[in-house]
């Protein structure tokens, strides 16, 4: 099974959520200017609507099928939000300085993250996020980051974590 995106939901976009969906795939259609035809569709297949920003998180691969006319709007807004919500990916990092902290978060949340600070740059803030560290390798949601860190600031990493 393979997650797959589409981004126009169309004749073509449409057609392949079908068949896609009858082969076994986990399928989330997207980009509609009518949200009623997206949540028919996922009804009739089995897939799910959502976004085109959800459907470029969503897949393995992503279909792009609209017209060339609306393609720049179809790629901004498949771009721009990354998950939403609670759905939303965590990208942890470390800084000294707080001005540059707030620079890092401005540029984690434009690509479409939720940045978490580990703390400062000492090993023991930021080398959980290293390989083998305890926030290395896994998906982390805002809580579960937030708590993580405050369990693990001021510990030395202890390597157990995904190499
Ligand atoms: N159909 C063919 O036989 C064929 C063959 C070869 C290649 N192609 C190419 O494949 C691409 C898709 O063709 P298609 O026939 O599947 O087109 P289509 O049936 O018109 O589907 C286009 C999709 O884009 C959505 N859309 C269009 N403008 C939008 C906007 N401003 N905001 C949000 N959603 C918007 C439409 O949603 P709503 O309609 O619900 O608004 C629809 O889901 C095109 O580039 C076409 O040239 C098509």
């Amino acid at each position: 099974m393979t997650r797959i995106g589409i981004i126009g939901s169309g004749h073509i976009g449409g057609n392949l959520a079908r068949l896609f969906t009858a082969a076994g795939h986990d399928v989330l259609v997207s980009f509609s200017t009518d949200p009623a035809k997206l949540a028919e569709l996922a009804a009739g297949t089995g897939a799910t609507a959502g976004t085109p920003a959800q459907a470029a998180a969503h897949g393995e691969v992503v279909v792009l099928s609209v017209p060339w006319g609306v393609l720049d709007e179809a790629i901004e807004q498949a771009s721009s939000a990354g998950r939403a919500g609670p759905d939303r990916v965590v990208m942890f990092y470390a800084a000294d300085d707080d001005t540059a902290a707030r620079l890092a978060e401005e540029l984690i949340t434009g690509a479409g993250f939720d940045p978490v600070r580990t703390g400062t740059l000492a090993r023991t803030e930021a080398g959980h996020q290293e390989p083998k560290g305890d926030l290395y390798g896994e998906e982390f949601h805002h809580d579960d980051a937030v708590a993580a860190v405050s369990r693990l600031r001021g510990t030395p990493p202890n390597g157990t974590g995904r190499p």
